[in-house]
């Protein structure tokens, strides 16, 4: 197998970035010829960015499951399709094959049917980073039914709300999941979200862990005995193969939730083909990815990383993509570099976080270890800074794998900016150029084209993109308008991405992180409102603001200002008090790195928090705090100063 639309040179890059732009129908079908179609499309886009509409391949009808197994079989069967490391090093492998994909795929999806499970029903995946979460996923898109993953750190009342939110009747999960050292109780979390709840119809139960659990009657079923009998009757019927759904291209494939600047997570909706098209073309040609190659994305399913390019990317490229349940630093941080040392894994794309943790151990876990077998690197989720980035090309890398630095969001589905790996040029720091498709368009406040270089030649503004590419998000699930809103309206015409960057003489762009009230910690987006929601939640506290400050291992902590209406005489009691109601309220994930009592927030006239200057503060950029004169009492400025962490 070889893809013809693998860019090969620099200078085919810009004639098929150019064909993109001057003609995005005739470019995108040529790339969609290569899937396997049950109906080809009657027009290749339409769209308009106005209410937003938006679709891809007009009319096509397809099994995106059928790409990703189906179509392999005949010349890859025996391929591995995953192979999983599992968290605890001494327990075995499994190598699971395209035919046994398509086996276990078939076979799973019959245990939806038989539990009542149907084409545009929501289903949500809480499990650990397994090999049956692979199965339940594409399951799930064999039959029609809608996926919605949870990442096994939110909690049950964030899953409670999700579930309201997509009114969801079906939940798969595990008894327990490990992770590191840890023990998970998925089920029990799960059990908890659940209280009181009357539109969940059946809890689908994987055991890994062995964890005591309680299972409910007549709402929750074993996974193994689901499966046997379904086995029993794919048998019996002479049937190997379930048959794959017919799905219109636009049929919404999944449902991921994720953070924006107000309270509540959105759930953004990727559709079908176009989500197909662009993973499988930006995997092929950002990664150079060659049959045969081990690919190795660290990122967690409950993500969009894992979806992308742990999934739905390798394959649908007929790619074997490497699956790992545990954490970098257990049982110490030389894990990563054991297991590209195992497997021999040939491309590794991982966060800048992970990269800055394992830094912090220095040199000793890459003792031994040999990573020769490695080609192509890659990182996402934040900005890398360059010491990260070189430590990962001098140590990693060892100077001769390219490194590509990827960026994109949730709502893109897939990259949108990265250079391709020893194909356009690498500069640290930068993601470089756009993918063909893709018209990045930096604005003003007012929304107008930045033009003026600055003193060093750069243009600064926020991203907007121009037009749509085929994997951008189609809604925000039960709520267009706030799709709209949050999107499509800040300014005409463009896609507003949140973030902010640069642009330099060679046409590279450099993002510089978000411009609205979203944190990045870990690589992972929380919402300053969000957070202040939970920790207004606890018992005492009168009012919250919440920044992010950099991190040297989280990229951004999260630092808040709290304002409590009593505080323990032993001031950690209350401290400890407000990280439990957060992690309960939203997950570990969320949990403030530090907390500082005050007794006022600086606030304008108007009564809105300035957190331009809690930021500054937090940074310990005390000396240059800005306009400080719309202020209601500019004297509380000093005392938050004073109480510093
Ligand atoms: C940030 C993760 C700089 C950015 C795929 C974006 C990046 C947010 C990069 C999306 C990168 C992601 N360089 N910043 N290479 N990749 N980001 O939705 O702020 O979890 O808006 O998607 O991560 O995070 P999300």
């Amino acid at each position: 197998m070889s893809y013809t639309y693998q860019i090969k040179s620099l200078e085919q890059y810009h004639i098929d970035y150019k064909k993109s732009i001057d003609d995005p129908a005739a470019f995108w079908s040529s790339v969609a010829e290569n899937f396997s179609w049950q109906k080809k499309w009657d027009r290749v886009v339409d769209w308009n960015f106005k209410d937003p509409k938006i679709e891809w391949f007009v009319n096509a009808k397809l099994n995106i499951t059928e790409n990703c197994i189906d179509r392999h079989l005949a010349t890859m069967a025996d391929k591995p399709a995953i192979i999983w490391e599992p968290n605890n090093p001494e327990e075995r492998t499994r190598t699971v094959t395209y035919a046994h994909l398509h086996k276990m795929v078939s076979q799973f999806s019959q245990v939806l049917k038989n539990n009542g499970v149907k084409k545009g029903d929501r289903v949500c995946i809480y499990m650990g980073m397994i090999p049956e979460l692979a199965y339940a996923v594409l399951g799930c898109a064999r039959i029609g039914a809608i996926h919605s993953v949870i990442f096994g750190g939110f909690s049950a009342q964030s899953i409670a709300d999700r579930l309201e939110d997509a009114a969801v009747e079906f939940i798969i999960t595990c008894d327990g999941a490990y992770r590191g050292g840890k023990d998970i109780p998925l089920k029990a979390v799960i059990d908890d979200a659940l209280i009181g709840n009357k539109t969940i119809k059946r809890v689908i139960v994987y055991t890994r862990t062995r964890t005591l659990i309680s299972m409910i009657k007549g709402r929750d079923v074993w996974w193994e005995d689901e499966m046997d009998h379904a086995e029993r009757q794919l048998e019996a019927n002479d049937i190997i193969n379930f048959p794959a759904e017919e799905m219109d291209a636009e049929d919404p494939l999944f449902i991921l939730y994720t953070s924006g600047s107000t309270g509540k997570p959105k759930g953004v909706v990727h559709s079908t083909a176009g989500y197909m098209v662009w993973t499988n073309y930006t995997f092929v040609n950002v990664f150079q990815y060659k049959p045969g190659d081990i690919f190795f994305c660290t990122a967690d399913i409950g993500w969009i990383t894992g979806h992308s390019y742990i999934l739905y990317g390798p394959l649908s490229a007929g790619g074997t993509s490497l699956m790992f349940e545990g954490i970098p630093t257990w049982p110490d941080a030389g894990r990563f570099w054991d297991i590209v040392d195992k497997h021999k894994v040939n491309i590794l794309y991982t966060a800048p976080t992970a990269i800055r943790s394992l830094m912090s151990y220095g040199l000793a876990p890459l003792e031994g270890k040999d990573l020769s077998s490695l080609k192509i690197l890659g990182t996402v989720g934040e900005p890398i800074n360059e010491e990260a980035w070189h430590w990962y090309d001098e140590h990693i890398g060892k100077k001769k794998c390219p490194i590509v630095d990827t960026w994109w969001q949730t709502e893109t589905g897939g990259i949108l900016i990265s250079n391709l790996a020893g194909i356009t040029p690498a500069k640290p720091s930068w993601a470089t150029l756009p993918m063909p498709g893709v018209q990045p368009l930096l604005v003003d406040e007012s929304g107008k084209e930045v033009i003026k270089k600055d003193e060093n030649g750069l243009l600064k503004g926020n991203m907007c993109i121009k037009a749509p590419w085929p994997a951008i998000l189609r809604t925000t699930y039960g709520d267009h308008e706030r799709c709209r809103t949050n999107y499509f309206s800040t300014y005409e015409n463009l896609y507003f991405t949140g973030d902010g960057a640069m642009k330099n003489e060679n046409g590279f762009y450099r993002i510089t992180g978000r411009v609205d009230d979203v944190l990045n910690v870990s690589g992972h987006r929380i919402g300053t409102a969000e957070i202040e929601n939970a920790i207004n939640m606890h018992a005492g506290v009168i009012e919250s603001a919440v920044v992010g400050y950099w991190h040297h291992i989280k990229g951004q902590g999260i630092y808040a200002y709290v304002i409590c209406s009593h505080i323990h005489s032993d001031e950690s009691l209350t401290q400890n008090g407000i990280l439990q109601t957060v992690t309960r309220i939203i997950g570990a994930i969320a949990k403030p790195d530090k907390i500082q009592f005050v007794t006022a927030l600086p606030k304008t006239r108007s009564g809105k928090i300035m957190r331009r200057i809690l930021r500054k503060i937090a940074e310990g950029e005390t000396n240059n705090l800005g306009d400080t004169t719309t202020l209601l009492e500019p004297d509380i400025i000093y005392d938050i100063i004073k109480g510093k962490l």
